[in-house]
């Protein structure tokens, strides 16, 4: 086994933190610090700014003998504290888009901001702004758990391995998984522990804005709403800004401040259920009042305080994440009483 595969010095020689009460006071203190770190950027740039900006985004794909434009003209601004779903067919492109937004990809021609900075920028200081659970996972298969949620702590250079080890610890019990996990390979994983610690790596930066690129795709429907509501939970005590692609209108409607709908290689048309639902679009008549779509507004019907306004803890980001293995316990129930989801902006 190549030293990558195994970094823990004392895997296999030193117990693992108990569930709960993890040895976790260092961990504690550097995620702290990291969150400090996340705040700063954002009082930097003053709270009432938008988290992402999208300009007049071109994406053209080029292949021999084909030009593909997938984004044209592609305008989109997000807020802090949304959780903004991003809807539309097959091949519309928004997985490029959460990508573009992430740095991983450059567009062809337009402007993505996010915290006032190009996505990359940040990132190279050191310092995450962007955490993504992506469309399938993307464990690395060799990683354990506890490496593939430690890998972007690692890459940093800077921090001693039991630092990490603990900073791991920490989002693993955040997402609900005991560390009885942690030394187990994905592929011995459960896919709804798949997402689970996807979603643990997505966060250990404890970037500001987490991206969510079909997060509840693949699981029985008790999975999808276990899933849910652990992001409804860590939504609200971490004040995050999410966005979040999705194709199953139940954790759309479940979890959504604001839809986007990504039609015509663009946004054309972003705000709550009920606006977007009045947008004459052919696509939008069809996803969401064919028989599908028919069943999931039912639902909304019944939960009418679905477009009340947006309850984010506005302080969510100062307790970032230390609270661990208890945002799932706090994560509201599924019958919920609340003002939940939260109330969407107005704005497009
Ligand atoms: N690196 C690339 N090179 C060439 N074409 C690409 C590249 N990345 C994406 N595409 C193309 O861009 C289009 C949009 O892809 P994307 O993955 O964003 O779709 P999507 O909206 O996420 O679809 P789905 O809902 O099926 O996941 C597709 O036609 C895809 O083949
Ligand atoms: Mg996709």
């Amino acid at each position: 086994m190549s030293e990558r595969r195994d970094p823990w010095p004392q895997r296999g020689t030193a117990p693992l933190p108990p569930a709960g009460r993890p040895e976790g006071a260092r961990g504690r203190r550097i995620l702290r610090r990291l969150g400090r770190q996340a705040e700063a950027l954002g009082a930097d740039r003053g709270d009432h700014a938008p988290v992402v900006e999208i300009r007049k985004l071109w994406t053209v794909f080029q292949s021999p003998g084909r030009e593909q434009v997938v984004h044209r003209d592609l305008d989109l601004t997000i807020e802090r504290g949304e959780v903004l779903s991003l809807v539309g067919g097959s091949g519309t492109g928004k997985t490029v888009l959460l990508r573009q937004i992430l740095g991983l990809e450059k567009p062809t021609k337009g402007e993505v901001r996010v915290l006032g900075a190009a996505p990359g920028e940040l990132s190279a200081k050191g310092t995450a702004n962007v955490g993504m659970l992506f469309q399938h996972g993307a464990l690395f298969s060799a990683f354990n758990v506890l490496d593939n949620i430690a890998f972007a702590l690692r890459e940093l250079k800077v921090l001693p391995d039991v630092l990490i080890r603990d900073a791991a610890m920490v989002k693993l019990q955040m997402v609900g998984l005991g560390p009885e996990h942690a030394l187990k390979m994905p592929a011995d994983l459960s896919g709804g522990m798949i997402k689970r610690v996807a979603l643990a790596r997505a966060l250990v930066m404890d970037a500001p804005l987490l991206l969510l690129d079909e997060p509840t795709a693949g699981l029985d429907p008790e999975g999808a709403d276990d899933f849910c509501d652990l992001l409804r939970g860590l939504h609200r005590e971490l004040g995050l800004t999410v966005v979040m692609v999705t194709h199953d209108l139940d954790t759309l409607f479940d979890l959504s401040t604001r839809i986007a709908v990504l039609a015509d290689q663009r946004v054309i048309v972003a705000g709550t259920a009920r606006e977007v639902i009045a947008c004459p679009h052919p696509f939008i008549q069809d996803y969401f009042l064919g028989g599908r779509g028919q069943r999931a507004m039912a639902a909304l019907h019944e939960h009418p305080e679905a477009d009340d306004a947006a309850q984010v803890d506005p302080d969510g980001a100062a307790g970032l994440a230390i609270d661990v293995g208890t945002a799932r316990a706090e994560a509201p129930p599924r019958e919920r009483s609340g003002p939940w989801p939260p109330p969407a902006a107005t704005r497009s």
